[in-house]
């Protein structure tokens, strides 16, 4: 399978509205500088996970990420923040 790439997988996962209201909280999630930023990237990856039986904290009352979608995101990081 090819490397998971940040443009191309990871970005389009975003909604404009997710990057709307966490761009000012300095949650910059289409820039790829900030998210290739490891302690960045696995902020983001516990805020879209569900924790036991609490739900995901983002985005707030979802719709949640699906499994394969957090898997996506998971393996970018292990492939080493693609661009
Ligand atoms: C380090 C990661 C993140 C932090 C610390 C964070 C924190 C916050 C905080 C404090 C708020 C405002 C209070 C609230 O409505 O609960 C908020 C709102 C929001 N966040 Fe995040 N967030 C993060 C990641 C994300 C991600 C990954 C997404 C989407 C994929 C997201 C989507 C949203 C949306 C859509 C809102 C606005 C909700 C509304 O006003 O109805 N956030 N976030």
């Amino acid at each position: 399978m090819p490397q998971i790439s940040f443009a191309a997988d990871i970005k389009p996962l975003f909604r404009t509205i997710d990057i709307s209201h966490m761009t000012p909280f300095g949650v910059e999630l289409d820039d790829y500088t900030y998210m290739s930023n490891p302690d960045n990237a696995k902020s983001v990856y516990e805020t879209l996970s569900p924790h036991g039986a609490e739900p995901p904290s983002m985005p707030p009352g979802g719709p949640y990420w699906t499994p394969a979608q957090l898997a996506l995101f998971a393996q970018w990081q292990k492939d080493g923040y693609q661009p």
